[in-house]
């Protein structure tokens, strides 16, 4: 009952987050891209309900913003973690052996090249291509946070105190 309850409480407070971006773009079809933007900022990505709720509002079927979304590929259509490790494999962090820092987060996560989140949405891990501070090569970026000439242990060390932080926060 109480999670019921929980569950309730945070489908209303999701609805309510959304409402003010569309109000903020004055429900307008034309700030699609920006209002899904902004909807996947909040929720990491862009669930079906969440898609008909958008197209609802602004008075479009629903299959104009999933071709939306679909269509830029950094619209997620797929649930994402709470903590994004967004680790750079561009040529720079190549050479450096950024595979190296993959492989050791796949090992600390039990995450896959086919498996990307965690089963419990605690995080996800991303490739991309160079986000442009290749001096600082290898790269990784967790929740916007700039690791730079980073090592496999301390890719580890830093889950493990993100993992640490949300066990304190969650006693
Ligand atoms: S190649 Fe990784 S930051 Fe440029």
């Amino acid at each position: 009952m109480q999670e019921t309850m929980e569950t309730t409480q945070a489908m209303i407070d999701h609805l309510a987050a959304v409402n003010k971006i569309l109000e903020k773009y004055n429900y307008s079809e034309a700030k699609l891209v920006p209002i899904l933007q902004d909807v996947q900022a909040v929720y990491k990505y862009l669930s079906k309900d969440m898609i008909s709720y958008v197209a609802t509002s602004i008075g479009v079927p629903p299959s104009r913003v999933y071709g939306v979304a679909t269509f830029y590929a950094h619209f997620s259509l797929q649930p994402k973690g709470r903590h994004i490790i967004k680790l750079c494999d561009g040529t720079a962090c190549h050479v450096k052996k950024s595979h190296g820092l993959l492989n050791a987060l796949y090992e600390k996560l039990n995450l896959s090249g086919d498996k990307r989140t965690t089963s419990d949405l605690m995080f996800t891990i991303e490739t991309v291509s160079c986000l442009g501070a290749c001096g600082l090569a290898p790269v990784m970026v967790v929740d916007e946070e700039v690791h730079g000439q980073c090592t496999p242990e301390h890719a580890v060390e830093i889950v493990e105190q993100i993992l640490a932080a949300e066990k304190a926060a969650n006693k």
